[in-house]
């Protein structure tokens, strides 16, 4: 199995070591600036012996490396400075992802796409229009993400929080929509760490300065990757595209999904309570609002 990374960047190249890491698919990691795909490439190609792991790993400039791939992640683009929010980098990254979309296109059309950069929800739909290809396979990478924060952030002030039974919906930005369905879990302590969880990527931009989050992200990513490429039918929560689901029609929006070989099997439909309705219902308006500006 092949596995195309665009973007090497810290997502990126640390999606990519994770996969050689763990022997799971050949890596094609690419990138415009010179050199730099090369040399990660190579660092991660050295570490083979340690971890034991047989996979190829090659670093590119050039598209034409493209051809073949089974899974096509997208990282690149800008990312966040301290102080903005996903959506100040909706029309750079909307230009850049235009121009890797006619590269899959012509390369790789029939490959599964999970796109990471942001702002998710918006530049997802772009990829799938602009590639033409079925939106079962093309899949925005965010809920596992900020589910996992959201679980993360839960732990440290509860015990036994059941992994499955809280979750982030909606954007990925800051009307995403915290699902609680743990009894184990107070609403004092829901509302708190929610709220963390939905700040968290600007909390960690905060410290960093320059740069965002890539350990968690990259775990993601490695986790949706795995679901395809093991058929795993695994259910989590990813950005995805609605056709009447939760009462949404043509819009990339995170929601709870089983995810497999062929991409997006089924969209799970949770009973949402009449709040929570309301805080789906606003956070697809957000996503709405970034669209519209782009096309
Ligand atoms: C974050 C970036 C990946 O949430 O959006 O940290």
């Amino acid at each position: 199995m092949k596995v195309a990374i665009i973007g090497a960047g810290n997502v990126g190249a640390m999606t990519a070591s994770r996969i050689v890491d763990d022997d799971l698919a050949d890596v094609v990691l690419m990138d415009i600036v010179p050199g730099l795909a090369k040399g990660k490439a190579l660092d991660i190609s050295d570490a083979r012996p340690v971890t034991g792991s047989s996979a190829g790993i090659i670093g590119t400039e050039s598209s034409r490396d493209l051809k073949g791939s089974d899974i096509v992640v997208i990282t690149a683009g800008l990312a966040r400075k301290p102080g903005m929010s996903r959506d100040d980098l909706l029309q750079k990254n909307a230009a850049i992802l235009k121009d890797i979309s006619s590269q899959i296109k012509k390369y790789c059309g029939s490959a599964i796409v999970i796109v990471v950069t942001n702002p998710l929800d918006a530049m997802t739909y772009i990829v799938m229009k602009e590639t033409g290809i079925d939106p079962k396979k093309v899949i925005g990478m965010a809920g596992v993400l900020d589910s996992a924060r959201f679980l993360n952030i839960a732990s440290e002030k509860a015990k036994n929080v059941e992994q499955d039974k809280i979750f982030m919906m909606g954007s990925h930005g800051d009307s995403m929509v915290a699902i609680n369905r743990s009894k184990k879990l107070s609403d004092d302590i829901f509302s708190e760490s929610s709220e963390r969880a939905r700040k968290r990527g600007a909390e960690i931009v905060e410290h960093l300065k320059t740069g965002s989050a890539y350990f968690s992200p990259s775990a993601s990513v490695f986790a949706m990757v795995r679901a395809v490429l093991k058929d795993e039918q695994k259910t989590l929560c990813a950005s995805a595209y609605l056709e009447g689901q939760y009462g949404e029609n043509d819009i990339y929006i995170g929601v709870p999904v089983k995810l497999g070989a062929s991409g997006v099997k089924e969209i799970i439909e949770i009973k949402l309570s009449g709040s929570e309705k309301a805080a789906f219902r606003n956070s697809a308006q957000s996503i709405r609002e970034s669209i519209k500006k782009l096309t």
